[in-house]
């Protein structure tokens, strides 16, 4: 039978697809030593998000010929190791994208309504805060989206059509899909944090995105502003954040990641009053975890079965290498 391994457990509906038709066994940890031991002698790897498959694991694992990971982010794999190697590297585009963007929403709504302080405030018997108009409107509120990609796009959408917001959106790469939009682009980061209402933070982290968001742009958001980021921590000056937070330069915080992870319980964040937090978990509904375990599965099932999986994010230089794509062709 042929050897799966997991980087750890994943959804009960993903196991199903294949149990019966696979040896499926689990690696005792993330650790590098453990997944070179558990990945020698498999030929599928179904990869979370909990561990790397770095180029010692690929050397090391001489049957492996498919890592399918559970997103859309292969930045956990060593993608040109496993192309040498002839090995399928499948990923899950926007898999998870509508849960995302409903999360960013909701981070921004549950800003917007003062709902951390409303919710502590009527269990603390003080019910005249309804009376301190710290809510606002939505409605004509300036949302500087950055990075248009599938995610930031939708909350764009969902936000100028489902509540009425101005769009302002800075993403160097992705103007010209946006032309029938009624979205305002922007060169400039500088002129986004100086006008947005709220700014949500959609694009990766790569080395020119990293510590984008300086402590100068932060501080030169308006004092009723507040700054929404479910894409990676390392996206913003934390340090210059919480400062802005404490002086309430800005009005707030929705964060869904930080710079480490989890963070530290020293980390200031978590004292603050005028930020709301979530544990790296807008990917994390049942909707999505499902679609992330089945889909991952089925690409290790398609595979073995002679069929291309849907998403092969190297198939590129497999081409050139000359690498059959599914298993049947292959042999
Ligand atoms: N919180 C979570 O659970 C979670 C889940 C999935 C994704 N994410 C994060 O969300 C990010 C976005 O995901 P996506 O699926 O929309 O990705 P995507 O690749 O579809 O979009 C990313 C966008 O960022 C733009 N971009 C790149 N560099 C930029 C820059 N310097 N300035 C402005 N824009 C830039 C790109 O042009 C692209 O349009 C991911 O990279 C990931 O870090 C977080």
């Amino acid at each position: 039978m042929i050897k799966v391994l997991l980087s750890q457990e994943i959804h009960p509906e993903g196991r199903k697809l294949l149990e019966g038709k696979f040896d499926v066994r689990i690696a005792p940890s993330a650790a590098e030593a453990d997944l070179i031991e558990a990945a020698k002698d498999v030929e599928a790897i179904i990869l979370r998000t909990n561990a790397k498959i770095t180029r010692k694991i690929i050397e090391s694992a001489p049957k492996l010929k498919i890592i399918s990971r559970t997103g859309a982010g292969v930045d956990n794999v060593d993608v040109d190791a496993a192309t040498e190697k002839g090995i399928l590297v499948c990923n899950l585009p926007a898999v998870n994208n509508v849960s995302v963007a409903e999360h960013a929403v909701a981070l921004i709504m549950h800003l917007a309504k003062q709902l951390s302080a409303m919710d502590r405030a009527v269990r603390e018997g003080k019910w005249s805060i309804r009376n301190s108009n710290i809510a606002v409107e939505l409605e004509g509120k300036i949302l500087g989206v950055i990075g248009m990609g599938s995610i930031g796009a939708l909350v764009a959408k969902k936000c100028h059509d489902g509540l009425g917001m101005k769009i302002l959106a800075y993403d160097p790469y992705t103007k010209e899909k946006f032309k029938d939009c009624d979205y305002e682009f922007v060169g400039d980061l500088k002129e986004l944090f100086r006008r947005a209402d709220f700014v949500t933070l959609h694009c990766p982290d790569t080395p020119q995105t990293r510590g984008m968001v300086t402590r100068d742009l932060i501080y030169s958001m308006k004092p009723t502003a507040y700054i929404v980021n479910t894409a990676r921590g390392t996206l913003i000056d934390e340090k210059a954040l919480i400062d802005a937070l404490k002086e309430r330069s800005i009005a707030g915080a929705g964060l869904d990641v930080f710079t480490e992870e989890p963070p530290d319980k020293d980390n200031e964040l978590l004292k603050l009053d005028n930020v709301v937090l979530s544990p790296h978990s807008a990917a994390m509904t049942k909707e999505a975890t499902t679609r992330m375990s089945t889909e991952a599965a089925q690409a290790v099932v398609d595979y073995f079965e002679g069929r291309q999986p849907r998403y092969i994010f190297n198939i590129k230089g497999l081409i050139e290498k000359g690498v059959e794509l599914s298993y049947k062709s292959r042999f």
